[in-house]
């Protein structure tokens, strides 16, 4: 479900006429919907109110300070996996203690920030990274609180980019280490190993990973012994939406399926949803610059490129793609592409799309998570400008980068 709906054949977000939009903002143009964004976390929240657990939204998949600071003002806590999040996180107002800290590279200075902010607690990926901490919560006199983040070597049924949970990955700890680690604590005695974590991967659209998963990290919980003293359990992120014919589970059948464990664990619990928080909740919204015919295909050339949304040049992910105004004369086959110079670079490819002409719009839809937080300059092309919709209101939420700003940190010697 999402606010971006068709009136009169034109492409509304929320009240707000998305052409409208466009000649007041320009493309290429993020635009979330404030509603969206904050029904999916209140879906969430309110299909686990049962054990009211604390959702710290993932910042990597949307990073911009007006979203972040909208959730936390819903009351979510925020997932970080770098100090450059946890700056964010901490400029848009997040109380310290609703923030978790993953990532298998933190590096000294990134820890040491953590620690001096207070965060809730670390998710911590390997020994190393376990010595480190202690080293540095021991500089700063205190005992820091750490969960293991657990590899539970299952298979989430998703692109293999963005699995995560299987022992060949990089991440997390694997059972028997962790049940190493957790019986050596009192070798750490700057940390507090206060709970265990997992993240399996992303766009999971079935429950079956999940409850597999939790069962595998429950059972290890339950096979420690009882001066282990685990407290919380962090299930991660990974819940699936809708961009083509997926069939997500949702959150009540998500919640149905994994509530029972999780209630019977008797842990304070902690989630990390991104895409399911903001993925429907923005567009990307771009112009015709060419239709250009060769003499096997046709490409519409729009101006927002791989360095805008590179999922489908990553991925080979598929978004779906809108008029801005409905069109008549029907439908022919077409890719989409933009102006950068690899062929990698296209937003959608073999659609039967609208007959797009010179100077339309067109939306490239569900590009709210993973959309503007990895786009970069690639081609010297400026970032685009966010905009977000509350009601019949759009507001600029991060002002399209000029010429300017592709040289600002530049040294000409
Ligand atoms: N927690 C951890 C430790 C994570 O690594 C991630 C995502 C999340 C939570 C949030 O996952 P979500 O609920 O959004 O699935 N760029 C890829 C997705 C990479 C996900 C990385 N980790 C994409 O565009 O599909």
């Amino acid at each position: 479900m999402h606010d971006f709906v068709r009136r009169n054949g034109r492409l509304y977000c929320e009240g707000v006429d998305l052409e409208k939009a466009v000649s007041e903002f320009g493309t290429p143009l993020f635009v979330y919907s404030r509603n969206t964004l904050t029904g999916h976390f209140l879906k969430l929240k309110d299909a686990f109110r049962e054990i009211d657990p604390l959702i710290c939204y993932s910042v990597k998949a949307n990073s911009n300070l007006a979203i972040l600071k909208t959730l936390v003002q819903e009351g979510a806590g925020l997932d970080i996996v770098s100090g450059g999040e946890l700056f964010r996180a901490l400029k848009s107002g997040c109380p310290p203690e609703k923030i978790v800290y993953a990532s298998v590279g933190k590096t000294d200075r990134e820890i040491e920030e953590a620690v001096a902010g207070k965060i809730l607690f670390f998710n911590v990926e390997s020994e190393p990274e376990m010595e480190r901490i202690g080293l540095i919560a021991r500089k700063y006199g205190r005992r820091v609180k750490i969960a293991l983040r657990i590899n539970p070597d299952v298979e989430a049924k998703t692109h293999k980019f963005i699995t995560t949970g299987k022992i060949t990955n990089k991440f997390g700890i694997d059972l028997d280490n962790a049940a190493r680690i957790i019986r050596l604590r009192a070798k750490y005695r700057s940390l507090d190993i206060c709970g265990l974590h997992m993240h399996i991967g992303s766009q999971i659209t079935e429950g079956e990973p999940f409850l597999a998963a939790i069962n595998k990290v429950a059972g290890f919980a339950r096979s420690l012994s009882a001066d282990a003293d685990i407290r919380y359990l962090n299930i991660g992120g990974g819940l699936g939406i809708i961009y083509d014919r997926e069939n997500p589970q949702t959150a009540l059948a998500f919640s149905r399926k994994v509530l029972p464990v999780l209630k019977k664990s008797g842990f304070k619990i902690i989630m990390e949803p991104g895409r399911f928080i903001c993925g429907n909740a923005g567009i990307l919204v771009s112009r015709v610059i060419y239709v250009k015919r060769t003499p096997l295909k046709k490409f519409i050339i729009v101006d927002a490129g791989m360095n805008d949304l590179i999922r489908p040049a990553l991925y080979g992910a598929f978004h779906r793609i809108e008029p801005l105004k409905s069109m008549r004369g029907g439908l022919e086959r077409a890719d989409v592409v933009g102006p950068i110079c690899e062929s990698g670079d296209f937003l959608a490819k073999d659609r039967e799309l609208p007959r797009f002409k010179q100077g339309d719009c067109l939306a490239v839809m569900s590009a709210g998570a993973y959309g503007f937080s990895m786009s970069s300059n690639y081609n010297s092309r400026p970032r685009a400008a966010e905009i977000m919709v509350r009601g019949n209101h759009a507001v600029l939420i991060r002002r399209r980068e000029d010429y300017a700003d592709l040289v600002r940190n530049e040294i000409v010697v």
